[in-house]
């Protein structure tokens, strides 16, 4: 079976990172969690993770060689897939490189929209109600050197209604992030398993 690594952030709620790992644990996605990887001990997420049996690392974003580390670690787990969710920095260019539509990340907003540097949690909500749209949601896609540019998997659309708050919208976005990583995840894997795996969509 394919295997992945779920990379999350400091804040680490880690409900897309839990999605993800009751896909795979009742078998609706094809992947088996090899690793969570998180820059900081003993999160939510990170106790979530525990919970579930996965094996968890912890390697802050500060670390000397990073980025080596974290390919070592991706390596020695033979990881296929990595799977970004709250991760907060851009990967290093060699994981990049080595893992080129491979990587993926979810994002609370229907890209182009609402993305980039800066625009993440909360501040994509606010500025989606500042703005005025009918309609929000999230998005899952590959992973590039640029923050949100890599080309769309799926996106799942909700309406956005005239008496929402950041927390009710956001609250309505999140139950489509979880269904759409799952979805999102299978996608690739299966691809992988394929061999189809190299191309964007
Ligand atoms: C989600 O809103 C996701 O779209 C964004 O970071 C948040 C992580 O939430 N990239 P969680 O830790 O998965 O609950």
């Amino acid at each position: 079976m394919i295997k992945y690594a779920v990379l999350v952030g400091s804040k680490g709620r880690g409900s897309n990172m839990a999605a993800l790992l009751s896909g795979s644990a009742s078998g609706s996605v094809p992947a088996e969690c090899a690793l969570v990887v998180s820059p900081k001990a003993e999160t939510p997420a990170i106790l979530r993770a525990q919970a579930f049996g996965v094996k968890t690392e912890v390697l802050p974003y500060k670390s000397e060689c990073y980025g080596e580390k974290l390919m070592a670690l991706l390596t020695e787990n033979q990881v296929e897939i990595i799977c970004l969710a709250g991760y907060m920095t851009l990967l290093p260019a060699g994981v990049v490189e080595a893992y080129r539509h491979r990587i993926l990340n979810i994002h609370p907003a229907l890209l182009p929209k609402f993305g980039g540097k800066g625009m993440y949690g909360n501040f994509v909500h606010e500025a989606v109600l500042a703005g005025g749209e009918t309609e929000s949601g999230c998005t899952v896609h590959y992973v590039t050197e640029e923050y949100d540019e890599g080309a769309p998997i799926i996106q799942k659309r909700c309406p956005v209604l005239s008496d929402d708050t950041v927390e009710t919208l956001s609250a309505r976005v999140l139950d489509l992030e979880h269904a759409a990583y799952q979805e999102a995840l299978t996608h690739v894997a299966r691809k992988i398993e394929s061999g189809e795996h190299g191309q964007e969509d």
